[in-house]
């Protein structure tokens, strides 16, 4: 069975999502009720991943005014806005968030009717994410051959999306349809989204996976231990540049020496025509205590300076391919509206 990030309970307008900071020790939901609550659940990553962090912000917007009767359209406008700064790299965020506030500007109703529409188009978002995704699997397959090792980095699986994932979506439907596929992938230093959430999401679903370190990886291709890379991404420039989880670069030039392709994995909702380069996404840059500590452990000394950039930029000429939910696009890149 394929985990999933998140519930959405339509009757009741209830938002779900699986605390991603907990795993794999411990599995619990969490029920996100208040601004403050989604807000703080995409910063601190109990829900992550470009896909998932735009659904549930959409989602979660609307639960959060689900239990005031009639709200006013300035203060959804503003929760809209607070939502979209809560992370700043991935595109998949402020579209969701643009989507809503097109809602409100072409809605004349306010109060309950606003709300409702505000949640038809929130759940809109949500389908169209599982049925990317399933495209995804569905065109990427055909790179993923019999007896396939995959390595990736991060998490762009279903526990990033609302679907069976990105990255991951070629191996779901691969191995769903008979092919033997393995996965290695990298623990993803510093918050370990490879070894904590991909692994634990792999092994849940029955597809075979070992994690290496991230400065394994490309000793494993100069061994002959992979055949191909797929990673996800959280923005994709016009002219191709992918921003994602930091280190992604480093292994795009690994598998450039070693002759390897290298694929991403995106919905069209992480395609942003309006970025001409990588040279221009915002790259987050993230709290260095995630990088000085591993839980009670004090891995630098205080002194220290520390560096903590949660994305890196791959150029566009290290990209084999990119698989999306409309086809395989190959280089050159040229994305538009
Ligand atoms: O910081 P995270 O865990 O949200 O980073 C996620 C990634 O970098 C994923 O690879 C990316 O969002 C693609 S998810 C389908």
């Amino acid at each position: 069975m394929i985990p999933r990030a998140l519930h959405w309970d339509a009757s009741r307008r209830t938002l779900c999502i699986l605390d991603q900071r907990l795993l794999p020790g411990q599995v619990v939901e969490r029920a996100l009720t208040t601004l403050d609550d989604v807000d703080d659940a995409i910063r601190t990553l109990a829900v992550r991943g470009a896909p998932a962090i735009g659904v549930a912000a959409a989602l979660g917007l609307v639960a959060a005014f689900a239990r005031d009767g009639a709200p006013r359209r300035e203060a959804l406008l503003a929760g809209i806005d607070r939502l979209a700064r809560a992370r700043p790299t991935a595109v998949n965020l402020p579209w969701a968030m643009q989507r809503l506030r097109e809602v409100i500007a072409r809605t004349a109703a306010d109060g309950a009717a606003l709300l409702d529409a505000l949640s038809a188009e929130a759940e809109r978002i949500l389908a169209e994410d599982v049925a990317m995704c399933d495209a995804i699997g569905a065109h990427g397959a055909a790179l993923v051959a019999d007896g396939a090792r995959v390595l990736t980095i991060c998490n762009a699986g279903a526990l990033a999306t609302t679907g069976i994932g990105t990255a991951l979506a070629p191996v779901y439907t691969a191995a769903a349809a008979g092919r033997r596929v393995q996965v290695i992938a990298c623990e993803t230093r510093p918050l370990l989204q490879g070894s904590r959430i991909t692994a634990w999401e792999l092994q849940a679903s029955g597809i075979p996976v070992t994690v290496c370190t991230d400065s394994m990886a490309a000793t494993l291709m100069r061994e002959q231990r992979v055949d191909l890379v797929i990673v996800g991404a959280d923005r994709i420039a016009a002219n191709g540049d992918v921003a994602n989880k930091i280190g992604t670069y480093a292994l795009a030039v690994a598998a450039h020496h070693h002759a390897l392709p290298f694929y991403v994995a995106a919905p069209s909702s992480t395609v942003d025509p309006a970025t001409a380069t990588g040279a221009r996404i915002p790259i987050e840059q993230r709290d260095g205590g995630e990088v000085r500590r591993l839980g009670d452990r004090q891995l630098v000394p205080d002194a220290a300076a520390v560096h903590n950039p949660a994305f890196d930029v791959t150029p566009a000429d290290l990209v084999s391919a990119i698989i999306t939910d409309r086809g395989i696009v190959r280089p050159p890149y040229r994305f538009t509206r």
